[in-house]
């Protein structure tokens, strides 16, 4: 083989890998924000009231979760903006009545 030729061939090489690892990329933030939201779930929103009141609404979509926990940043949680996105993800994800949101 040539050298043109294995330049060539590492080069579609890196391209493919380059694409692929770039798909899985996106599909990794997708599953990093959800796992995050947990977390956040976990380390905040039990803080002034019990998960029973957030079992409750289970069912609701992200924007109703994003409202909602932008509410609770006023009623003074320490919430970033990331934050507020990632504990909406994961909670409009969650079927009612699941754990670890309802016990
Ligand atoms: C600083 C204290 C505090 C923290 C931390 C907190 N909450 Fe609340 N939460 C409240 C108070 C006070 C209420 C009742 C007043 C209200 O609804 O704003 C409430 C009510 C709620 C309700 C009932 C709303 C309704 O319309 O039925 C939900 C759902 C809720 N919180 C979810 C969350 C979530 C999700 C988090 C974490 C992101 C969280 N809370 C963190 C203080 C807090």
């Amino acid at each position: 083989m040539s050298t043109m030729m294995k330049i060539l061939c590492l080069l579609a090489f890196f391209l493919v890998f380059a694409a692929m690892s770039g798909n899985n990329g996106g599909v990794s933030d997708a599953a990093a924000t959800t796992a995050d939201g947990e977390a956040v779930f976990k380390s905040v929103c039990t803080r002034c009231h019990t998960s029973s009141r957030i079992c409750g609404n289970l069912g609701r979509d992200a924007s109703w979760w994003e409202r909602t926990a932008t509410r609770m940043r006023s009623n003074g949680a320490p919430l970033e903006a990331k934050d507020i996105a990632d504990v909406a993800a994961f909670l409009s994800a969650q079927a009612p009545g699941s754990s670890p949101v309802c016990k």
